[in-house]
């Protein structure tokens, strides 16, 4: 008998649950939903496990306040974390989220040693950093949701302005999962010709501030919280590529080594997703703009791993 696939989400908050909502929607696979709040992601499991005979998924959905019902999950998904507030910045949520996302790593690694760890809470390439260090998990099996997210907004503007579908659009954003991430119009491309040829350089500029600029829109809008249904699928496409051994490129923050001339740092670039996790991580020729660009936002991140002094 196969056995299914077993995905923790930790944190039962927007991200969390919607994350848990498309696995189970997907039939990826059995979802423990954890939260330090009782009662709700025993409440949010059990919901949408009664949406389970309308839509036809056979997954196992479980809400937990502890860790054990956590143990050996191939995936785990770390959501955790305060949200931004109008006006906030995500590195205002340093110190705290720190703390949390250290204390849930410290968890997981004890139940699941052998999982892979996504991050999605902010400020991103930072959290993923500690996940890493707190875990002692090797470098493949750790990494931030964030790149996917990004593209993803840059991909939904590419296409309304080109009013093409959005399956045609491909983008590419590389860098921290902040206002100084690099989208690089010259490699993002429609039905595969780069936008560049397709878009006057005004409006290409003002959909890359929008892509930067794209969760504060978001959160701004909101007032009370910030987005979650495409950070959410963002992070299950991560764990799709992972468990299906799908060897998918997606950009993603991840341990860098010397790549981009970027040292024992998590900073977004494209990577390829296996059954190892990060199978590689795929250096493409830059402009020296665009190199100092992603040196400028890798920066940004340093600057707050020192805050931490990790
Ligand atoms: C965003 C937040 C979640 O980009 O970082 O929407």
């Amino acid at each position: 008998m196969a056995k299914r696939n077993k995905i923790t989400v930790v944190g039962a908050g927007n991200v969390g649950a919607t994350a848990a909502h498309w696995i189970a929607a997907k039939e990826l696979a059995d979802v423990v939903l954890v939260d330090i709040v009782e009662g709700t992601p025993q409440g949010k499991s059990l919901d949408l496990a009664q949406a389970a005979p309308i839509d036809g998924f056979d997954v196992n959905l479980k809400g937990a306040n502890s860790y054990e019902d956590t143990k050996d999950s191939d995936v785990v998904i770390i959501t955790a974390g305060l949200p931004r507030k109008p006006g906030m910045s995500r590195d205002d949520l340093l110190k705290t989220n720190a703390d949390i996302v250290g204390k849930v790593t410290d968890e997981v690694a004890k139940h699941s040693p052998n999982a892979f760890l996504i991050i999605v809470s902010n400020p991103l390439d930072a959290m993923a950093q500690v996940a890493f260090q707190r875990s002692g998990f090797p470098k493949n099996r750790v990494m931030g949701m964030a790149g996917v997210l990004d593209s993803a907004r840059m991909r939904c503007f590419l296409a309304e302005a080109l009013n093409v579908s959005v399956e045609n659009v491909t983008a590419f954003v590389l860098g921290g999962h902040g206002d100084t991430m690099v989208p690089l119009p010259r490699y993002s491309t429609c039905a595969g010709i780069p936008v560049t040829e397709l878009l006057p350089k005004e409006q290409l500029d003002a959909i890359i501030t929008r892509t930067a600029n794209g969760g504060a829109e978001i959160v701004g809008l909101l007032k009370t919280g910030s987005a979650y249904y495409a950070p959410s699928l963002g992070a299950v496409e991560m764990a799709e590529a992972i468990i299906k051994d799908k060897k998918k490129i997606l950009p993603c923050a991840v341990y860098l080594e010397g790549e981009y001339g970027i040292n024992n740092l998590f900073v977004g670039v494209p990577c390829k997703l296996g059954k190892n996790g990060v199978e590689q991580i795929i250096e493409i020729s830059l402009t020296n703009e665009e190199r100092a660009a992603l040196q400028k936002s890798a920066g940004a991140v340093q600057e707050l791993i020192d805050v931490l002094g990790i």
